[in-house]
């Protein structure tokens, strides 16, 4: 059997450069609730992601779960269909309820042109999600938020370290939600965060990462426990100092899987998009079976058949789950279970070689039928 190609692969420090960062919490035996490196790790990351606050959270689903619940948010949430269950659970488990809107062929997100028609007496906010790292038509959401009094919570897991038009992603909407997830471009192992301007906003957070509590004394939020530990905060500021240099590696393999798909007839690539700095977060391919030959599926088993694992990335729809219970109508949301029919997500991480790129990308044109 060949070796085995997963879809990712985590970043990681030298073992020695993360013992070296968790040695003095042997001096100190604070574990977690906020110690010295949750603090270090908080304020180099405003730095890095260039933005006015930062909140540490266990994850970035807590992330988007409490923002909106910071945010006292009530009624109907726009959102998107196609992306990972996160966004739309946090949705649902605040008592809100998702009003799914369709997204556009090439970016894979909101059609912002869509949202305006979805507005009801009811709608509170928009919840748009940059997949893969995808921007999504940031000034004309803002622009219907503006109109309409609307918060934009950004699902931003995908988007750790880009920039828009110079800026720190993080610094768009009203808040950016980041995942650092170990099988995400930056990982804490599992770990996320929550950028914001507004200070009232981040007081709210911060308490409801801790159960809501206000001071010894007073408990006046119902929060949750979302608090970052002390060993995810020093993965984090190991892994941080060496992002750099992974990303130009991802730039790299993204590179040659260019060079080798693109212009193949019935495969369509992720856009490049202007004016943003990329983290090449995933390689997302569609199939189109017609012009290709074969469908998504069979590029999918004929990949597994040699050890290597592409994701249907994502698929089902989130509007199609079963927990649902056919509450919403998926024929609504047409571009997105197009596109979650055909896409795949071929393996990419900073390590992978170029001899396993082309050896993906052989494989994948292999498939290829002319049915004229
Ligand atoms: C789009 C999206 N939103 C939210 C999340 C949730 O992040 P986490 O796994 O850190 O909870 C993820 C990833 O896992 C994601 O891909």
């Amino acid at each position: 059997m060949e070796n085995k190609i997963l879809v990712t692969r985590s970043s990681m420090p030298d073992l020695d450069e993360y013992i070296e960062e968790i040695k003095s919490i042997w001096d100190t035996h604070w574990l977690t609730n906020m110690g010295e490196k949750h603090q270090k790790f908080q304020k180099e990351l405003i730095d890095y992601m260039q933005v006015d606050n930062v909140e540490l959270l266990t994850n970035g689903h807590m992330a988007l779960e409490l923002s909106m619940q910071a945010l006292n948010l009530q009624g109907e949430v726009i959102t998107t269909p196609f992306t990972f269950a996160s966004t739309t659970h946090a949705i649902v488990r605040n008592g809100l309820k998702p009003v799914f809107c369709d997204v556009d062929p090439m970016t894979f997100t909101i059609d912002s042109d869509k949202i305006e028609s979805l507005i009801t007496d009811k709608t509170c906010a928009i919840v748009p999600v940059h997949v893969y790292g995808n921007i999504c038509n940031i000034e004309a959401i803002d622009k219907i938020a503006k109109k309409y009094g609307l918060k934009v919570i950004y699902d931003a897991a995908h988007t750790f370290g880009e920039t828009y038009k110079g800026k720190g992603i993080g610094s768009y909407g009203d808040v950016s939600c980041f995942s650092f997830h170990a099988t995400k471009v930056f990982n804490s192992i599992e770990g996320g965060c929550v950028c914001y301007s507004d200070r009232e906003f981040g007081h709210a957070l911060s308490r409801l990462k801790n159960f809501g509590i206000r001071n010894e004394e007073v408990v006046d939020g119902v929060g949750a426990n979302a608090k970052m530990n002390e060993f995810c905060a020093a993965m984090g500021l190991c892994n941080l100092r060496h992002l750099q240099t992974e990303i130009e590696k991802r730039k790299t393999v993204v590179e040659r899987y260019r060079e080798r798909l693109s212009g193949i007839d019935g495969i369509q690539l992720n856009p490049i998009q202007e004016n943003v700095e990329s983290n090449y977060a995933y390689f997302p391919v569609v199939f189109d079976e017609k012009k290709f030959g074969a469908s998504r599926n069979e590029v999918q088993d004929k990949l597994a058949e040699h050890g290597i694992g592409a994701r249907k990335y994502f698929y089902p729809l989130t509007n199609t789950f079963d927990c649902f219970h056919n509450e919403f109508d998926v024929n609504e949301t047409p571009v997105a279970l197009h596109l979650s029919l055909r896409v795949l997500t071929l393996p990419l991480f900073a390590d992978l070689n170029l001899e396993d790129v082309d050896k993906i990308c052989d494989l994948v044109i292999a498939c290829k039928r002319n049915y004229i």
